[in-house]
């Protein structure tokens, strides 16, 4: 395959970390064929939207968005320069054909489990001026295909690194679109993600968060063909030189096993932080979201997990309004976040998505008791926020340097808990991991000192 020299490409990242994942992907697939990644799509030869599906309206915000790059693309055109318009994610899986219908200006489209064919795709698109659509499953090929190809290195972009472990999701929630645009589960063999890690290590990374759409799901072989969950996985990553931190997410309760307890309660490169969505407090609900577990079930998970991990940070997900869900309902799930208590969450009002199963459900909730009841559980979650970052005042813990601060000598961290940390760096640089002591604290972010030289 010809390389591309001087060719530019920008990538615009929407939704989760998988796709904050795969774009960089993208990004050293393209960087092995000598595109240069650029931060504007202004001068850019090649512009791919990585599209989230997660959100309300998604697929409306990405037609609005290629409106925008039509017109930058004809700017261009009148140059004698071409823009190749490309939409990937899980809007484009979703989407389909349907996206070069409606905005005949792309020219590319393919899902999240085809971008190791990039170089194929880009070929057939500039050499016979063809639009293309590639929405295969399932994900193994990407993964293999990206580690045959020897000239694609995984890129390290800063001292904190994603690596997707996992994809896909079989759970089926009632309101979910990811088993439609990732697909069935999969999980990536041991080496496979021991020699992305490695790779990482080398190049300066010091913390890393696997991932996956039901990460501790993760059930991957070794070369022996000997099977690993998340747990034995952490333990083994946990072993590589200059791999100081590791993290992991989303959870599923239903998927929570107890060699993933004990490498969280004993391994000391497992950070204390879990997201592990709930949804909802009301049984009634979570069953009707087809979640396979009760509010019993998480709350004492919850108890178990901090009975073996007391300084557990803890954070979830939560939908109000779901189809049926009365004030009762509702309550049940205010009890549940007063009764477990969460570090940080994230909280959403229900809206439909066309193709799952809560979409056909009578008894759909209006738009203003949804944003009335998610203002309420927002304020309680504020509140535990600003509590938990509260207890932090005084307390000591290890500080992984990110990036330089706003003002000038100050360093931005993430503490164990994943909180935002600011310092004055006082010679310090980023990657280095530095013990300090929180001095002021507010609901987003800590600002703390160095306690001692390291
Ligand atoms: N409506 C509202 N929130 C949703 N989520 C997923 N699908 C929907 C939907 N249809 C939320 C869930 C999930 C998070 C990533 O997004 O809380 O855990
Ligand atoms: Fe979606 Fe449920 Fe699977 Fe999570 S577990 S990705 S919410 S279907």
């Amino acid at each position: 395959m010809n390389t591309e020299p001087n060719k530019k490409v920008f990538i615009k990242t929407y939704g989760c970390q998988m796709n904050v994942y795969d774009s960089e992907r993208m990004n050293d697939v393209l960087n092995s064929l000598g595109y240069g990644t650029i931060d504007t799509p202004d001068d850019a030869d090649l512009i791919i939207l990585n599209t989230c599906h997660i959100r309300e309206k998604a697929a409306e915000k990405v037609y609005s968005e290629i409106g925008r790059l039509r017109i930058l693309k004809q700017a261009r055109l009148v140059q004698g320069k071409q823009a190749v318009i490309a939409v990937a994610g899980c809007v484009a899986q979703a989407e389909g054909e349907e996206i070069i219908r409606r905005a005949p200006t792309v020219d590319l489209v393919f899902g999240p489990q085809t971008y190791h064919r990039l170089p194929q795709l880009i070929e057939a698109v500039t050499s016979d001026g063809k639009k293309v659509i590639e929405t295969d499953f399932p994900a193994e090929d990407k993964f293999e295909d990206l580690a045959r190809q020897n000239s694609v290195k995984r890129l390290a972009r800063g001292v904190s690194a994603f690596l997707t472990v996992q994809e896909g999701c079989d759970k089926f929630c009632a309101f979910c679109v990811v088993p439609f645009t990732r697909g069935a589960e999969f999980s990536r063999p041991v080496a496979q993600i021991t020699a992305e890690a490695r790779e990482l290590a080398d190049a300066g990374v010091r913390e890393i968060t696997l991932l996956g759409q039901n990460v501790n799901a993760y059930l991957g072989a070794d070369n022996d063909g000997k099977k690993f969950s998340l747990g034995l996985l952490l333990e083994h990553l946990s072993k590589i030189d200059g791999i100081e931190r590791l993290r992991f997410t989303t959870s599923h309760p239903r998927d929570m096993d107890d060699e993933l307890i004990s490498a969280m309660a004993s391994n000391k490169k497992v950070m204390p932080y879990l997201h592990l969505p709930v949804q909802a407090g009301s049984d009634k609900t979570l069953k009707a979201m087809n979640r396979q577990h009760t509010a019993e079930h998480y709350i004492n998970l919850i108890a178990k997990i901090r009975k073996a991990k007391p300084d557990l940070a803890l954070s979830g997900d939560f939908i109000v309004g779901f189809p049926g869900e009365t004030d009762a309902d509702f309550e049940e799930t205010l009890a549940l976040v007063r009764e477990v208590t969460y570090a940080q969450a994230y909280s959403f009002k229900y809206s439909v998505r066309p193709g799952t199963k809560a979409a056909e459900m009578a008894d759909q909730v209006p738009e203003d008791v949804k944003s009335e009841r998610l203002a309420r559980l927002q304020i309680l979650l504020n509140e535990q926020q600003l509590k938990f970052n509260q207890a932090c005042l005084g307390k000591e813990f290890d500080l992984l340097l990110e990036r330089p601060g706003r003002q000038d000598g100050q360093l931005v961290g993430r503490s164990p808990y994943l909180q935002s940390v600011h310092i004055d760096g006082n010679g310090h640089k980023t990657g280095e991991i530095v013990p300090v002591c929180v001095d002021n604290v507010g609901p987003h972010s800590l600002s703390a000192h160095i306690v001692r030289r390291v």
